[in-house]
């Protein structure tokens, strides 16, 4: 063997895949894999793949065809590049990937990560292993081997995954079936992630699950912990100065959770919450178990207790048998939050929904109109509250060196992208900054103290508004 394999890792879809990415890589990392982003120079791909509509599950096939290529040039050097497929389309199509693409060496479900390295001596002795077993073991168990521990701190922000599955069902939804039923994982394996994320330089952790607020750990002290109790501890972790979660379904926002809105300062004041449809007829052929008007008294408790809160959301347009009055309903719900951002869709029908089933699919071309009108809308509220933003003093955490010589960027509270004049030496901390201009994407402006402001205890949305 010369040196190290070199191992290229592609996500899609969800912060999941993201932190499953980088829990792969650490995790193959004592086996001598070095991680690389340039892929013609890789010994091992892992695709890590997304179900979550048409159009995603398709960029596999395309992605793959790629790497067909790239295979075929590398043997004729005499490398081999091995290639494993994991992820959601792993989970929901394992054996057809193998059937459709010969190149594929092995195929890897969310649920069994941690066989991997047993999984690769496989495919390296010729196999084809199809892992997707539902659940193989634990699911979180990759905790379990020292070696392959926690994931590594990359950076001043961080995911944790405290939760994985969904039991909700939602007719139009994948997730359950690739994901699997929700388990929560154990409190102390959550913590031992995080003191470990903090010593490495983490200030900001965003707890990560597909019903994140869902959370019932088991507690150290032998009583299930709810979402609130974690960031109660989490925020006693030294270092950890911010904390954030996604994404979390309008069910499962208990009082707890709301009251640590209003008491835990470390706890961000942004919050994505879907609600998918303004429509009561839509949300409940959706199977979202809450009307339109729980979302807004959702809504309505979360902001008494902060009033610093702003929420981005999550819409499908095109569910089938929507009406344009179901979607004037949606747009009404739009108005009415006022959203500082959100993610739209036109729904995709996806194998084993029940949705998929349902008569009255809506046409392609009224889709996409109704995609459109509803960006347009969210754009002018996003754009509205950037404006809100000027002339405002907002803590920023500082990430990385910003776009022009002598720019550091960071994130709001409010996650907007901030970029600022200021020394490298700030990366990693939080300061003061006074926005001064908004962009496109990003917001603009100077050091707090450069301009004399007096640093606000936690911004205020409402004192934003006014
Ligand atoms: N667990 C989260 C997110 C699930 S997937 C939740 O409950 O909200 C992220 C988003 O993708 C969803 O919120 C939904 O808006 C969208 N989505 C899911 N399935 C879809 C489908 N079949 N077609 C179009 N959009 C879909
Ligand atoms: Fe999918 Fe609904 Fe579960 Fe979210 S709550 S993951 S949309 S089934
Ligand atoms: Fe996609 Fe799976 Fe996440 S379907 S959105 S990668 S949970």
């Amino acid at each position: 063997m010369t040196g190290p394999r070199k191992l290229y890792i592609k996500s899609y879809g969800c912060q999941m895949n993201v932190y499953d990415s980088l829990r792969m890589a650490d995790m193959l990392a004592p086996d001598g894999f070095a991680e690389t982003k340039d892929v013609a120079e890789a010994d091992l791909v892992v695709l890590n793949t997304c179900h979550i509509r048409e159009k995603a599950a398709e960029k596999v096939y395309s992605e793959i065809g790629r790497l067909r290529v790239l295979k075929d040039e590398a043997a004729k050097d005499g490398r081999k590049v091995t290639i494993a497929v994991a992820g959601c389309v792993a989970q929901a199509e394992g054996a057809e990937i193998m059937r459709r693409a010969p190149v594929v060496d092995l195929v890897v479900g969310p649920q069994s990560y941690h066989r991997l390295p047993a999984l690769l001596d496989q495919a390296d002795r010729g196999e084809r292993p199809v892992e997707t077993e539902f659940p193989a073991e634990d699911k979180f168990n990759f905790l379990k081997n020292p070696t392959r521990d926690a994931i590594r701190a990359r950076g001043v922000s961080a995911f944790l995954t405290i939760q994985e599955g969904c039991d909700k069902f939602c007719t139009f939804c994948v997730v359950p079936y690739t994901r699997g039923a929700e388990v929560s994982r154990p409190v102390e394996k959550i913590l031992a992630e995080a003191e470990r994320l903090a010593a490495a330089g983490v200030r900001e952790i965003t707890a990560i699950g597909q019903n994140v607020n869902a959370y019932h750990g088991d507690g150290p002290d032998g009583t299930t912990w709810t979402l609130a109790r974690l960031f109660e501890r989490l925020a006693q972790i030294p270092g950890i100065d911010r904390l954030r979660y996604t994404t979390s379904h309008p069910r499962d926002v208990d009082d707890s959770l709301v009251a640590v809105h209003r008491d835990l300062p470390e706890l961000m004041p942004q919050l994505h919450l879907p609600v998918q449809s303004g429509s009561d007829r839509i949300l409940d052929a959706m199977n979202r178990k809450h009307t339109r008007d729980d979302y807004l008294r959702v809504i309505e408790r979360l902001r008494k207790a902060q009033p610093a809160l702003a929420f981005t959301s999550d819409f499908i347009v095109g569910f089938p048998g929507e009406t344009d009055r179901d979607f004037t309903d949606t747009l009404k719900l739009i108005e009415e939050v006022g959203f500082c951002g959100a993610f739209s869709f036109k729904y995709s029908p996806r194998p084993g929904t029940p949705a998929a089933d349902m008569d009255d699919q809506v046409p392609e071309h009224v889709m996409t109109e109704r995609l459109h009108e509803l960006q347009l809308l969210i754009d002018r509220q996003m754009a509205a509250f950037n404006k809100a933003c000027v002339g405002k003093t907002l803590d920023v955490l500082f990430e990385k060196t910003g776009r022009h010589p002598g720019q550091i960027a960071g994130k709001s509270p409010y996650l907007q992208p901030v970029q600022v004049m200021a020394p490298a030496s700030l990366i990693g901390t939080i300061a003061s900054v006074r926005i001064d201009d908004t962009g496109s994407y990003s917001l603009f402006g100077t050091l707090a103290d450069e301009v004399g402001n007096r640093v606000p205890e936690r911004p205020n949305l409402a004192a934003l508004e006014a």
